[in-house]
C-alpha cells in the first residue's frame, strides 16, 4: 500500500524528517524557503497532510487547492494561523503542541522580564559601544523584580507557570486577568489573585502578556491601556504580535508614559515596527520564547506524532478542532 503523502513546510530537525519518511513519502524544504500562500497551496495539492510552524496561513482558500488534505499539524502551541473554522468546514483536522513548551516558554519570560527591568540589554549596548568611564550612582538604574507587582494577563498553562516562578521565586504579589477565573485550588498554586484588567493595569509593576491571538483579542494593549499603566511600568510581550498596538506601544516608551517594554513578538514579524527600533527602552528578541534545543526538539516530535497516529487511525493526539469526519480516506 503507498504510503500516505506529507508536506513538511519548513526546515525541520533533519532526523525527525528522518523519522516521518519512515510513515510517508515526505516533500520537504531543507534550504527552508519561505513559500507564498500560491506557492504553498501549489505543493499542498497532492498532499494528504501538513506539517507547519505558526506562519503558514490555512485558509478556505487554500483549503479548496488541496483536496486530498485531512490533517495539519502545526509546530507551536499557538494556531491563529489556522482558519479552524473553515479546517473544520472541509473536515481537516488540526493539531498543535500545547505543554512540552510550557516551562521552556515561562523561563523566557522571566529573563524577558528581567532583562526589561533591569536594562540589561540597553546597557550591554553602551558598554559595547565603548562609553563606559566610570561607575555612577544611577547608571541604568531600573526597577525591582523582587517583591514588585506582576499582572499576568492570561492565564492558561505558560501565565500560571510565570506567575508560580513570580510568586516563589521572587516573592512578588500575582494578580491575573483571564477570559475565566481559575479555580480556587489553581489559585492557591499559583498563589495568583483574579482582577479586572483595569485594576491590574493600574497596578501591577511589571505587566505580561499570555493570550492567544483571537479577533477578541487583537489590541488588548493600545494607547488607552498603556496609559492607565504606571509610567514606572513595564510591559512584557510573549504571546502574540497583534495583542500590543505596537505603534502605540512605541509613542508611549519614547514620551516615557511607561518605563520599558520586552518584545518577542512584532505585529506582522518578521517585520519590526520602525519606531521600536529607535527607541532604547525595549528589549526585542525574535520570537525565541520556546527555543531552546529539548523544547524545539520535543515540538517538532509532537507535531510528527500527531501526523503518525492520526493516519494510523488511532487519531490526533492534540487536536484543536473536531472535523465531522476525520476519516484518513481521500476527502
Ligand atoms: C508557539 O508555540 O506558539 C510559539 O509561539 C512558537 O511559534
Amino acid at each position: 500500500m503507498s504510503k500516505p503523502r506529507i508536506l513538511i513546510a519548513r526546515a525541520i530537525f533533519p532526523d525527525i524528517v528522518d523519522r516521518l519518511r519512515q510513515h510517508f513519502d515526505v516533500q520537504d524544504n531543507p534550504e527552508d524557503v519561505i513559500w507564498s500562500p500560491a506557492e504553498l497551496a501549489e505543493r499542498l495539492a497532492d498532499k494528504d497532510g501538513a506539517f507547519t510552524t505558526g506562519s503558514q496561513r490555512i485558509d478556505a482558500t487554500l483549503l479548496a487547492a488541496a483536496p486530498r488534505l485531512k490533517i495539519v499539524a502545526n509546530m507551536a502551541v499557538g494556531y491563529n494561523n489556522f482558519d479552524v473554522d473553515a479546517m473544520t468546514a472541509a473536515g481537516v483536522q488540526g493539531t498543535n503542541t500545547p505543554d512540552v513548551l510550557t516551562e521552556t516558554t515561562a523561563d523566557f519570560g522571566f529573563a524577558l522580564l528581567m532583562a526589561t527591568a533591569r536594562r540589561m540589554t540597553e546597557s550591554e549596548h553602551y558598554l559595547r559601544a565603548g562609553n563606559w568611564t566610570k561607575w555612577s550612582y544611577d547608571m541604568f538604574a531600573g526597577s525591582d523584580i523582587h517583591g514588585s507587582t506582576l499582572g499576568i494577563i492570561g492565564m492558561g498553562r505558560i501565565g500560571q507557570g510565570i506567575a508560580r516562578r513570580g510568586a516563589f521565586g521572587f516573592g512578588m504579589k500575582v494578580v491575573y486577568h483571564n477570559r475565566s477565573r481559575l479555580s480556587p485550588a489553581l489559585e492557591a498554586e499559583c498563589k495568583a489573585t483574579y482582577v479586572g484588567k483595569e485594576e491590574l493595569l493600574r497596578t501591577a509593576d511589571h505587566v505580561v502578556l499570555v493570550v492567544p491571538y483571537t479577533a477578541a483579542s487583537h489590541h488588548t494593549i493600545g494607547a488607552a491601556e498603556l496609559a492607565q499603566m504606571k509610567p514606572t511600568a513595564t510591559l512584557i510581550n510573549i504571546a502574540r504580535g497583534g495583542i500590543v498596538d505596537d505603534a502605540a506601544l512605541a509613542v508611549a516608551l519614547r514620551e516615557g508614559r511607561i518605563a520599558a517594554a520586552g518584545l518577542d513578538v512584532f505585529e506582522g514579524e518578521p517585520r519590526v515596527h520602525p519606531d521600536l527600533l529607535t527607541v532604547p527602552n525595549v528589549v526585542l528578541t525574535p520570537h525565541i520564547a520556546s527555543a531552546t534545543v529539548p523544547t524545539r526538539r520535543a515540538m517538532a516530535n509532537l507535531a510528527a506524532d500527531n501526523l503518525i497516529a492520526f493516519f494510523d487511525g488511532r487519531g490526533p493526539l492534540t487536536p484543536v478542532n473536531q472535523p465531522v469526519s476525520t476519516t484518513t480516506a481521500p476527502r
